[in-house]
């Protein structure tokens, strides 16, 4: 009896790649990140130095990031304004450090990074807190050198990332970016107690909603994916939040599958890339926003009249969604919550195109996990 074993295959768990065993990992990513911070109706961030005074204090927060990270602050300014009806700037961390950036004592800045030491986002922070800004990091490596410097730190608690391309770090920062936004938003009074229950207990359910969609939707997506090997241009369109997750889904299908991928907000689609849909491009349209759902199906109907092949990735049960060619189907959620949902699909959709094109899924070419220098 020989048991064909190796070190590689162990280390991922019985997965093939490290990327697929994160994506995996997701469920225990949320319930980490989430433990012992969600009480009934608050939040609650051990060791924070902030207080409810700096917070009501704040006239401007900054989200300042790289990649991935930078992606989950498009999902934090949306939180963030929504809930503590604070205004929010995002920007990538290599513009904002030269940009001379209007921060001072005001202002708040965000940072966010898995690793925790890229330059560009250490750089950021010095110069906001040369600026006299308080910085508070989402971060996950504990001890990192962007972990030390800020004044306050959010652990993602996600446990080593190895694959290059982020999964689980993204949607633990997406958790971060909600606690935080619900925190901010106690502190300023701008939550009531029933709303900040419904969105904690929403919170609550989304580890096993993200193990549903794993279980429910990965066999459709990898064979859907042998549809996409053969593309070179693919495009995400969404609306709001649904438009931060495509933002996410381009630069994972660009970073494993290097599929040319693009995401664009519905709405201009219009104003110029609409010229780049003709017979059988792939385009999958993020549509799990009920406030302008109306509006992402009028832009679906637009790319599918000029023969775009449109995958849907939608709320569970809305069957008045037609002109799809295929449906991802994600389950309820608060409107706000759903990005931690519909990146899934995206997720696993890279992985199996890049599987399907041969592609180095862990170690993409060109890439680094993590950039120490500018
Ligand atoms: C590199 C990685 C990306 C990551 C980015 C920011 O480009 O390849 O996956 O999102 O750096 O990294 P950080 O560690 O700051 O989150």
């Amino acid at each position: 009896f020989k048991v064909d074993w190796d070190p590689g295959m162990a280390e991922k768990s019985g997965f093939d790649h490290f990327m697929l065993k994160e994506i995996h990992e997701q469920p225990e990513t949320l319930r980490r990140c989430t433990a012992g911070r969600l009480t009934e109706t608050d939040i609650e961030l051990a060791n924070f130095n902030l207080t409810a005074q700096d917070i009501n204090s704040y006239n401007k927060i900054y989200i300042v990031a790289c990649g991935t990270a930078y992606n989950s602050g498009l999902v934090g300014k949306y939180a963030i304004e929504k809930l503590a009806k604070i205004p929010v700037e995002i920007d990538v961390a290599s513009e904002f450090r030269y940009r001379d950036p209007l921060v001072d004592e005001s202002t708040l800045v965000i940072v966010v990074s898995q690793s925790g030491e890229t330059a560009d986002t250490l750089a950021a922070l010095r110069e906001a807190q040369d600026k006299g800004a308080k910085v508070v990091a989402i971060c996950n490596v504990v001890g990192s050198t962007i972990a030390r410097e800020a004044d306050d730190v959010i652990y993602l608690q996600a446990g080593p990332e190895i694959a290059v391309a982020s999964t689980k770090a993204y949607i633990g920062m997406l958790m971060s970016f909600y606690m935080l936004a619900i925190y901010f938003a106690r502190a300023k009074k701008t939550l009531s107690d029933i709303d900040s229950k419904r969105l904690i207990d929403g919170l609550k359910a989304l580890p096993n909603q993200v193990q549903d969609i794993i279980n429910n939707s990965e066999e459709d997506i990898k064979e859907l994916s042998k549809g996409y090997a053969d593309h070179e241009h693919a495009f995400f369109i969404g609306r709001s939040i649904d438009y931060a997750v495509a933002v996410e889904g381009q630069l994972k299908l660009k970073e494993v599958s290097y599929l040319h991928s693009e995401a664009y907000p519905a709405g201009e689609l219009k104003h110029g890339t609409l010229a780049l849909i003709e017979e059988g491009i792939p385009v999958i349209a993020l549509a799990t926003q009920k406030s302008v759902i109306d509006k992402t199906l009028s832009n679906i109907k637009e790319v599918k009249a000029r023969g775009g092949v449109v995958t849907g990735i939608i709320i569970e049960g809305e069957e008045e969604i037609e002109d799809l060619d295929y449906r991802i189907e994600i389950p309820k959620a608060d409107e706000l919550l759903t990005a931690i949902l519909s990146v899934v699909p995206t997720q696993l959709l890279a992985y199996y195109v890049a599987v399907e094109r041969g592609c180095d899924v862990d170690q993409p070419r060109n890439l680094a996990k993590s950039v120490t220098v500018e």
